[in-house]
């Protein structure tokens, strides 16, 4: 599948801005995707209950979805770890539970481009960063 990831890359980065997290100092901005070439996009937000908090991933699905969006293409993310260059300055992977909340909506070719810059990114399909998943397969 063919499209844009320079501006998906440009969204998250956007996006990344608002993220709000003063417990960890971790700014992560999400872009996704949806099939008909709308672009959604989450950022963290952290909250003082530390487990209450949300990854910006499920933020950016959950926008997608609440909209009526239900396949997806790509997804990009950005992470950095604010005032301290050597801790969160590698590329942003998605955390396990995120990885498990996008196996609901996506396929296995579903793309993750995770981005240190608009030029440094890397991308990776769903079904290496989730080998096996769990479905509830033939459940509905
Ligand atoms: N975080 C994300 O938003 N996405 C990831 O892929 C990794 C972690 C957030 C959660 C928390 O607010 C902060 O980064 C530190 O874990």
């Amino acid at each position: 599948m063919d499209y844009n990831k320079q501006s998906l890359i440009e969204a998250a980065f956007q996006v990344q801005k608002n993220a709000y997290a003063p417990y960890s100092g971790f700014y992560v901005g999400a872009a996704l995707l949806s099939e008909d070439g709308t672009i959604f996009t989450g950022a963290n937000v952290e909250n003082s209950s530390f487990p209450v908090g949300v990854c910006a991933e499920r933020s950016a699905f959950a926008a997608a979805i609440s909209h009526g969006h239900r396949k997806f293409i790509a997804m990009c993310i950005t992470g950095k770890r604010q005032n301290n260059p050597l801790i969160g300055s590698d590329y942003c992977m998605p955390c396990g539970m995120c990885r498990q909340f996008m196996t609901e909506f996506c396929d296995q070719s579903f793309e993750i481009i995770s981005a240190r810059t608009p030029e440094d990114y890397q991308v990776y399909r769903l079904d290496t960063l989730m080998p096996g998943a769990f479905l509830m397969t033939g459940f509905f």
